[in-house]
């Protein structure tokens, strides 16, 4: 008799909603505490792997965020769910260890330009603080990720090597972050370079953790994730609705939708831990929040199998096509 192998259910794809950092920082209207809150606390029962709640940075850059301390202090932490903040520097974490996340997420950019406009520092100064906060954090044992930005392309300075992403991932990972994620800020990836990437970045550090972070700035967002799916990444950002844009890159729109990729997910059959029809609730929601239409649209067009009425014409077709008569021509 032939041995029928076993089923090997699909390993589960870790989605990480950011709409609360990436998206909301690109928002005019500021949110108030309580409904951010509430609303990361709605988020943390959908079933996502990790929240980034806030970012630690200078409420002068990034207004929205001035409250980061009252919300990780207020917010419920559910099991299951890790809670992410992004800090730029040592002041971020010092503020942040008042109520500490699961996770450190640093930011610098792999484009010298982008990173003086966005954290007014040169990389090399960049470098300098990430170290110290990497020391920090581990002291402090919470893991720390670090956030590439600009990995597929800078909007001011054009292509950037692979070779200077990577280089930037080494010197993170060696000084003890467990994982690095590749950004692309500004939409500029393409999936055949996001799967050379990744490829490259999984044999250069089979071990660490690889996130995929991509902006839908081109409408390239879902084909570039489903490139690193198939090139084995299996850590996704996203953000619900679509919100989102860095405020120091020109013409930048928001991540991939995270409702939208779900969708696709579970059509292509991974699984992803995630209450699909609840987070399209959360999606609602989150237009309400920040008052303006969003441009997920699984929320507009429903889920592929949400089937509509059928209209009265094809009753009248069918009757007309069982007693062999022709449609009356029009007029
Ligand atoms: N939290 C709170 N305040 C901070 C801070 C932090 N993590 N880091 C710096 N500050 C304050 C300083 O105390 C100082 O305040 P003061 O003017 O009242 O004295 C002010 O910010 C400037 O500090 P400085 O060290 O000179 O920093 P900077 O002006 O060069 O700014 C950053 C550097 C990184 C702190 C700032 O550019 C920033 O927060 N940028 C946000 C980047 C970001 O999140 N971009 C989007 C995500 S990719
Ligand atoms: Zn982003």
């Amino acid at each position: 008799m032939m041995d029928v192998p076993a089923r090997v259910a699909p390993a589960r794809v870790f989605i990480q909603d950011v709409a609360m950092r990436d998206g909301l920082q690109a928002e005019a209207v500021f949110v108030p505490t309580d409904d951010k809150v509430a609303f990361v606390d709605a988020l943390s029962r959908t079933g996502l792997a990790k929240i980034e709640v806030t970012s630690f940075t200078s409420p002068k850059a990034i207004p929205m965020l001035a409250d980061a301390d009252e919300v990780m202090r207020r917010i419920e932490r559910v099991p299951g769910v890790e809670y992410t903040v992004l800090v730029p520097n040592v002041r971020g974490v010092e503020r942040a260890l008042a109520a500490p996340p699961d996770e450190f997420n640093l930011v610098m950019s792999c484009s010298e330009t982008h990173n003086l406009a966005n954290l007014r520092m040169t990389r090399a100064g960049s470098v300098a603080q990430l170290l110290e906060v990497i020391r920090l954090s581990t002291e402090a044992r919470v893991p720390a990720n670090v956030s590439l930005s600009c990995s597929f392309g800078c909007p001011m300075e054009g292509e950037v090597p692979a070779t200077t992403v990577l280089d930037f991932a080494a010197t993170f990972l060696d000084a003890g972050a467990r994982g690095v994620t590749l950004c692309d800020t500004t939409g500029m990836a393409y999936p055949s370079q996001v799967a050379g990437l990744c490829r490259d970045f999984r044999a250069r550090f089979p071990q660490a953790m690889l996130t995929l972070h991509v902006h839908n700035t081109r409408g390239m967002g879902l084909a570039n994730a489903l490139a690193a799916l198939h090139a084995g990444v299996d850590r996704f950002d996203a953000s619900l609705g679509g919100l989102g844009g860095c405020p120091y890159a020109p013409g930048a729109t928001g991540n991939v939708c995270t409702e939208d990729l779900v969708h696709m997910l579970v059509l292509e059959g991974r699984a992803t831990g995630i209450d699909l029809p609840e987070l399209l609730d959360c999606a609602r929601r989150l237009g309400v929040l920040v008052g303006h239409e969003l441009p997920g649209q699984v929320v507009k067009a429903g889920q592929r199998l949400d089937l509509h009425p059928v209209p009265a014409s094809v009753a009248q077709a069918r009757a007309r096509a069982a007693a062999g008569t022709s449609a009356p021509a029009a007029a």
